[in-house]
């Protein structure tokens, strides 16, 4: 039993996953979207069942997740800090013990990056970061799926990070060693990205502060929330230091031609992007939210059902 804790297979991080292997899961990704648009069955996972622990606000990691273990003929619990004995003080060691000896795989979304790393060492199931003060690797999946799609491999692209060095930010420089594209990152003095992470993406990541600058020829411009969940307090403090790092249209302009718009959601019109970005001809968000059903399909296939 021991052994089996230890030796699980999560999704932590990003970099969980090798290069092939991510290239590999987006792949598969696309294919079954193709697979569930043309009304195929398709349920490796019947009888499994996914536990989906909530510290946090969702809407997209929920739905897609419930629906995706769902489609592939499994179950999903949605349980709320508020209402298990987590949020009673229940030790996370012990929740992870008792919940994952119950379901095949846990997803958390959560403040501590830590808090996930103590669940995966306690459990016997994979576990999967469904978005933590650190890190978003879920999304990241949806976003490269969305830009091979659209535009094909990633590898050698430039893609421009404008706004806050926060849990999006460190998923995309993963992403950029993963899939070997460059990136940009235009912060605010002050917000930028952990320094270990910067460190550890090599001349790939830059950091710059000016966002017309950094968008230069970019072939995707991403963006998220000024304030992310937590953060609630610092809103006014924010809104005054990211006020220049809004995506105009003037910050497009800059980008190559054919360069894409995403933003994970929810998005603040007139703040991080103004409307007639996100809700312009390069966005591509609505693809970017419907590819996060899809690349964690993938994804439950690979940790619950792995390929023997
Ligand atoms: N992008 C994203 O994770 O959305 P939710 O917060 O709605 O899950
Ligand atoms: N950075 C945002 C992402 C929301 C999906 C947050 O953590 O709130």
């Amino acid at each position: 039993m021991h052994a089996q804790e230890t030796h699980c297979r999560h999704f932590l991080k990003l970099t969980d996953l090798g290069p092939a292997e991510a290239k590999a899961l987006i792949a598969r990704a696309i294919e079954l979207k193709r697979r569930h648009k043309a009304g195929e069955d398709h349920r490796p996972l019947a009888h499994r069942t996914l536990a989906m622990i909530f510290e946090k606000s969702s809407t997209r990691t929920r739905v897609s997740f419930e629906a995706g273990m769902t489609q592939l003929g499994g179950h999903a619990i949605f349980l709320s800090a508020r209402d298990t004995q987590l949020g009673r003080g229940e030790p996370i060691e012990d929740s992870a013990r008792v919940i994952s000896r119950m379901v095949d795989a846990v997803m958390i979304r959560t403040f501590d990056q830590a808090t996930v790393e103590r669940f995966a060492a306690h459990s016997q199931v994979p576990v999967i970061n469904g978005l933590t003060d650190y890190l978003h690797p879920c999304q990241l999946l949806a976003d490269l799926q969305t830009f091979v799609e659209h535009r094909g491999d990633i590898r050698g692209k430039r893609v421009t990070w404008i706004g806050d060095g926060n849990n999006m930010c460190h998923s995309f420089m993963e992403a950029a060693q993963l899939f070997d594209f460059e990136l940009r990152v235009a912060c605010p003095q002050g917000y930028e990205p952990d320094a270990g992470l910067l460190a550890a993406c090599g001349n790939r990541c830059s950091i710059l502060h000016d966002p017309i600058e950094a968008a230069s020829g970019a072939h995707l411009v991403a963006t998220d929330v000024w304030a992310s969940m937590g953060q609630e307090e610092e809103q006014a403090r924010r809104l005054a230091a990211f006020t220049p790092f809004q995506v105009t249209d003037a910050v497009m302009a800059s980008a190559a031609t054919d360069a894409l718009f995403m933003h994970c959601l929810p998005a603040h019109r007139g703040e991080e992007v103004a409307a007639s970005v996100i809700d312009g001809p390069q966005s591509v968000v609505w693809d970017e939210a419907e590819n996060r059903l899809h690349a964690q399909k993938a994804l439950l296939e690979l940790l619950i059902n792995p390929p023997r």
